[in-house]
């Protein structure tokens, strides 16, 4: 028997580090979080996707009475990225939320369900895509989904 380790790198900044296509990510996903339909969680989250053609797509979560119908975030940025621009990769991805009367102080992480469509869409492009997941207080900054999804099921497991 043996262990293996899995280690994952994640860069802690302040916002004032990030570089300026950072930065306007960043500003387009709290801009999102103003469309947030969460009347049931009152948590409304903002992503901002940029693609390769340079064009920048957000979205926000939309919930549903029947809570399993509604869609996060990061999903609904990315189906409709893939929707819009199904030949352009995304190479960068901004999520901030914001709860009661401010944005979260410490980042919001993408769910399991999003992490696994974040992989899709790496693998789909083949393109390594930079996560930002803003906080008042601390931003962290992921270079592939790979290091939030170890062990990670993906296309190439049912080739
Ligand atoms: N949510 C997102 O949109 N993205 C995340 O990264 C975490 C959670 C949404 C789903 C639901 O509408 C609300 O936040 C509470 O879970």
């Amino acid at each position: 028997m043996k262990n293996i380790e899995i280690a994952t790198n994640i860069i802690v900044c302040d916002y004032n580090e990030l570089t300026d296509i950072q930065k306007k990510l960043v500003t387009q996903a709290k801009e999102a979080c103003r469309t947030a339909y969460a009347p049931y969680s009152q948590f409304n989250v903002g992503a901002a996707a940029l693609l390769d053609n340079d064009q920048i797509i957000s979205g926000s979560n939309q919930e549903n009475a029947a809570y399993p119908s509604g869609t996060c975030a990061e999903r609904t940025t990315l189906f409709y990225a893939g929707a819009k621009y199904p030949d352009n990769a995304v190479t960068k991805l901004a999520i901030a939320a914001y709860k009661g009367d401010a944005f979260t102080a410490t980042p919001t992480a993408p769910c399991g369900a999003c992490r696994q469509v974040i992989l899709e869409t790496e693998h789909r492009y083949k393109t390594p895509i930079e996560i930002i997941l803003y906080g008042e207080e601390k931003t962290y900054i992921i270079t592939s989904i790979e290091s939030l999804l170890p062990l990670c099921f993906g296309k190439t497991d049912l080739e």
